[in-house]
């Protein structure tokens, strides 16, 4: 079977890491018919709006798609792309998995957990208004909807995958009305799922517990903002923003993205590590119901890492992005 699948290969190392993968993929056998779109700055040099209805309409048709990142001009201009598409999309849930991988050597070991980040709502909402010259104020939108929703949907993670606890992180001391009603909402879905654990810490001690001791974290869920922060800090637990995949998901969409940016500092020079996309899109597979090919491409990742020969700059090695990308493609079985 062919499956068509969108692909946004967004700028910065976003075309190289994009190009990587479609190798590895097609090394795997999955037969894949990619329909390419641009998004940001490519797309506006093309005489297109950032995020076009065409590409829109191209995920909305085939459900699925694979997406390098994006850059956000900082300050001024265009609003982010990758917000506009999880909002256009409903992609409420941004599932953010991280684990130690073979070979990686990271301050820790036997870091698992899974962070699942409210997507459509928070400061993300991108409500921002002078009130007078000098005073500026940005709304933080909490919904008892999405926050319900979202605590739902790591509850059911959690119970899909054998996990046993889920943490909801928060600033319920300070903001009492936005993220007080996330964790209520977090604690009466809690209510439905007995056998799993649920704890909640407030965002600042969360993050201190997540660097002294991170093995203690399964399903950690939260608003937008604290899922973007609290994301890197963690891909940062295991080797880098190199090697951490993650997936939007929708009731019926799925956009699969890395955690990391667009890299303007390494950009177009190969250097890029492209371990974060290819998870990603081992993610992408399994959603597809590509699972075997999934298990075959993950063993070779394991196999290319542990060996050590092939490891990209960020990782303290002198390999590229392609020559990485073919040893994992020989891997193959
Ligand atoms: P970034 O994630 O692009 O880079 C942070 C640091 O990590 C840099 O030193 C970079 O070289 C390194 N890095 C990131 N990915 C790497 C990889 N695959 N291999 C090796 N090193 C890697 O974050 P930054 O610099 O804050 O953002 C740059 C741009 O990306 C901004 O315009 C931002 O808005 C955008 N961005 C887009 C995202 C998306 O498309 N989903 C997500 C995050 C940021």
């Amino acid at each position: 079977m062919t499956h068509t699948i969108t692909l946004i290969p967004g700028d910065g190392i976003g075309p190289e890491v994009t190009e990587a993968v479609v190798r590895i993929l097609a090394a795997s056998g999955v037969s894949i018919d990619w329909d390419r779109h641009d998004a940001g700055v490519l797309a506006v040099e093309k005489g297109r709006v950032p995020l076009p209805i065409e590409l829109l309409d191209s995920i909305r048709r085939n459900k699925v798609a694979l997406k390098g990142p994006v850059t956000t001009p900082i300050g001024t201009g265009f609003t982010s792309v990758n917000v506009g598409l999880r909002k256009a999309l409903d992609l409420f849930a941004n599932l953010r998995p991280v684990t130690n991988l073979p070979g990686i050597t990271s301050r820790y070991t036997g870091i698992d957990m899974v962070i699942v980040r409210e997507n459509t709502e928070d400061l993300y909402a991108g409500l921002e208004h002078q009130v007078v010259p000098g005073v500026v104020e940005s709304l933080k939108i909490i919904t008892e909807k999405a926050s319900t929703r979202i605590a739902r949907f790591a509850f059911e993670f959690a119970q899909a995958n054998g996990r046993k606890k889920v943490t909801s992180i928060h600033k319920a001391n300070i903001m009492k009305l936005s993220d007080g009603l996330f964790i209520e909402s977090a604690r009466a879905v809690a209510r439905d799922f007995p056998d799993i654990a649920y704890e909640e810490k407030i965002v600042d001690a969360a993050c201190m517990h997540l660097v002294m001791r991170p093995e203690q974290f399964d399903v950690l869920v939260m608003p937008n903002l604290y899922g973007d922060i609290v994301s890197d800090l963690c891909a940062g637990l295991v080797g880098g923003l190199g090697v951490v995949g993650a997936a939007n998901l929708g009731a019926d969409v799925g956009v699969f993205e890395a955690v990391h940016g667009s890299a303007p500092d390494i950009a177009g020079k190969n250097f890029a590590n492209p371990t974060a996309l290819l998870l990603s899109a081992l993610l992408m597979l399994r959603h597809i119901g590509e699972g075997e090919a999934a298990d075959r491409i993950t063993a070779a990742l394991h196999q290319v890492l542990e060996k050590g020969q092939s490891r990209t700059r960020d990782l303290g090695g002198t390999t590229s992005t392609f020559e990485f990308a073919d040893a994992v493609c020989r891997a193959i079985a």
